[in-house]
């Protein structure tokens, strides 16, 4: 069943759990994702990142992500995932998301304010909801990169954190339906442990009303990391590099121990489908406990 990113948050806040958001540029992913949900009969959303149009153009996967959300027995929403320009955010609905990001986050603030106004008011006037980011995320050199986000030198830059009443601001003259956050998570693989500021979750949620946060460069944070930026405020958890790791090391094990047999590729398309589904009941079950 196609929803808005909307109604699974306001529901996530009612159970006080997180919604998973996982980016699909390909079938196996896109699969996965919606087997994973099934399975555990939870919502999801799916998305695709501007920045995968290298992968697959939202032209391609976009009406599959539509067709898939709408014969799912679950509910599905369909996001862009950190959309860069108006013309981009509008192709997306034009195509049927019901979701969009749009990051100008790497703007001077008045920019996004201005340019993230006029987004919500097209997005509104169609029943489309509207994400945006403030504070800037480092990229990992491995992987990820899908925000338009800082070098991995600031990682750990508290100066690039989200500050709470500069968020208040930007909620009420954006009137944006969530809030993507920077509190110490990275785009792409972790290459150091990572250390969240859980105390600015708090302020910024206590500071803002209570909107839905998002936390991008969700995959690789540990058990205890989840449940504590969920208790924080944090509603939407964006997810990709570990499930994406997943499918290649399962791929890597398979190809390893076939020896000289011959593989085919529909078979490989299975084991990397199933890894990936695998990956995700493990973190939609920790997103969705009460
Ligand atoms: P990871 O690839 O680090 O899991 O982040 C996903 C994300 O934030 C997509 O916007």
């Amino acid at each position: 069943m196609l929803v808005t990113v909307r109604e699974l948050l306001i529901e996530a806040e009612k159970k006080q759990c997180a919604v998973g958001a996982f980016n699909v540029p390909n079938l196996e992913s896109l699969r996965g994702v919606i087997q994973a949900a099934e399975m555990l009969e939870v919502p999801v959303i799916i998305q695709h990142a501007e920045v995968h149009e290298n992968l697959i153009s939202i032209e391609e996967i976009g009406p599959l992500m539509v067709d898939y959300a709408k014969r799912a027995r679950v509910p599905v929403a369909v996001h862009l995932d950190h959309g860069s320009s108006l013309a981009e955010c509008i192709k997306a609905i034009r195509l049927g998301f019901t979701s969009i990001m749009y990051d100008a986050s790497l703007k001077d603030y008045e920019t996004n304010v201005k340019e993230t106004l006029e987004l919500v008011k097209i997005a509104h006037s169609v029943d489309v909801s509207v994400e945006a980011e403030l504070g800037e995320m480092t990229n990992s050199t491995i992987g990820g990169g899908e925000g338009r986000t800082s070098k991995i030198s600031d990682f750990g830059n508290i100066d690039l954190f989200t500050n709470p009443q500069q968020a208040k601001d930007f909620i009420e003259s954006t009137h944006i339906d969530s809030l993507a956050i920077s509190f110490g998570t990275v785009h792409g693989k972790y290459l150091a442990e990572p250390n969240l500021d859980f105390d600015r979750i708090a302020s910024i949620r206590s500071a803002t009303e209570g909107i839905p946060l998002v936390m991008h460069g969700g995959s690789g944070v540990s058990k205890d990391d989840y449940r504590r930026a969920i208790e924080a405020g944090i509603r939407k958890i964006n997810y990709y590099t570990y499930m994406n790791l997943a499918a290649g090391k399962s791929l890597k094990d398979t190809i390893e121990h076939s020896q000289n047999e011959e593989l085919f590729f529909d078979a490989l398309s299975l084991v990397a489908t199933e890894a990936i589904r695998e990956n995700i009941v493990q973190a939609l079950k920790i997103f969705n406990l009460k």
